[in-house]
């Protein structure tokens, strides 16, 4: 039997080898909406990451679709009741991409306290005239050691930031109201020799985290409220830093540039936006703001987890339906 798949978001080089030693056709060109809508009804499988939306219309023309495979955390771009009330199964890679995000938070994190993102837009052109000017531009950095880092959310990603920042020397706390206790494993290079250590942190209150954070990092999904808008930011402390590696649609971006203009939060990190491509260009345009375009997961060890495992539950979905 060999199953048709369609990857429209394309997939990691081992995961296409994966399914094709499975005997699947695998197809990773990208299809905009209309064509893949026209298509879809050919396809056993249909993998995607973020930009191929997935919703009832599409669904209800994949009448051979037995699995939709999310290559990464966030469903948000899947309806996943309806498809699986149509009896298609949805499946993701919810582990594989967490050290990415958190790495990504940390390149913000540091970046933003020194003003790298500044530099890196102006230096091109300024750098050398200008150069004692930039330095002193940037001259009251700050060190995350030492600092108070929130968290929201105390998911898989959630806990590897909290990782990563009791590395730096970080005090960090996380708000997250379906957890009580968060276990953050942190573990060291195999080469160094030394145990594992687990820290058990208490989940606090929303308010008190705002309150009481240097820096806020957000991990939780997408497709709900706004979960930092003008009133969060008032809570915050004055010169705090925000970052978002998490979903465009849970910061309300006017009011952080209204909280950055008005100098009560001193920077942010954004990888995510409200609509992507972004629509609202304030928030791209500010020297406090350092900028990635949705590169969470885009790492190559993070895609080859990803791959794998898409891999493995796309297959183990097709054997069930082909079986029954
Ligand atoms: C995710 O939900 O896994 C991340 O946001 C990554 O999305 P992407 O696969 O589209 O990069």
């Amino acid at each position: 039997m060999s199953w048709k798949v369609r990857a429209n978001d394309g997939i990691d080089p081992l995961g296409q080898r994966l399914l094709e030693e499975a005997g699947c056709i695998v197809e990773t060109d990208h299809l905009e909406a209309d064509e893949l809508m026209s298509r879809i009804a050919e396809y056993d499988a249909l993998l995607v990451r973020s930009a191929t939306k997935v919703r009832e219309d599409l669904i209800n023309a994949a009448t051979r679709l037995k699995v939709i495979g999310r290559g990464g955390v966030g469903l948000d771009n899947i309806d996943v009741d309806y498809a699986q009330h149509k009896g298609v199964a949805v499946v993701n890679t919810p582990a594989a991409s967490s050290a990415s995000v958190a790495e990504l938070v940390f390149a913000h994190l540091f970046s933003m306290v020194r003003g790298i993102q500044i530099t890196n837009r102006v230096m091109p052109e300024r750098g050398q005239e200008e150069f004692k000017a930039l330095k002193k531009l940037c001259s009251n950095g700050s060190e995350l050691a030492g600092k108070t880092l929130g968290i929201i959310g105390a998911g898989r990603i959630g806990r590897e930031t909290a990782r990563i920042g009791i590395g730096c020397g970080m005090n960090v706390i996380f708000h997250d109201p379906f957890v009580e206790n968060v276990n953050v494993e942190v573990s060291f290079h195999p080469s160094l020799g030394l145990e594992n250590q687990t820290a058990t942190l208490k989940t606090i209150s929303k308010e008190e985290l705002l309150k009481s954070s240097d820096f806020i990092s957000l991990h939780i999904p997408g497709g709900g409220e706004t979960v930092i808008g003008h009133p969060e930011f008032e809570l915050m402390k004055d010169g705090a830093g925000l970052v978002n590696c998490a979903r465009g649609g849970v910061v309300d971006e006017q009011a952080l540039v209204n909280a950055i203009n008005s100098g009560k939060i001193a920077f942010a990190g954004l990888d995510v936006f409200a609509k992507e491509p972004p629509e609202f260009l304030d928030v791209l345009k500010l020297d406090q703001v350092s900028l990635s375009p949705h590169i969470g997961a885009a790492t190559v060890e993070a895609q080859e987890r990803v791959g794998q495992e898409l891999a493995d539950k796309v297959l183990a979905h097709l054997s069930k339906a082909q079986s029954n």
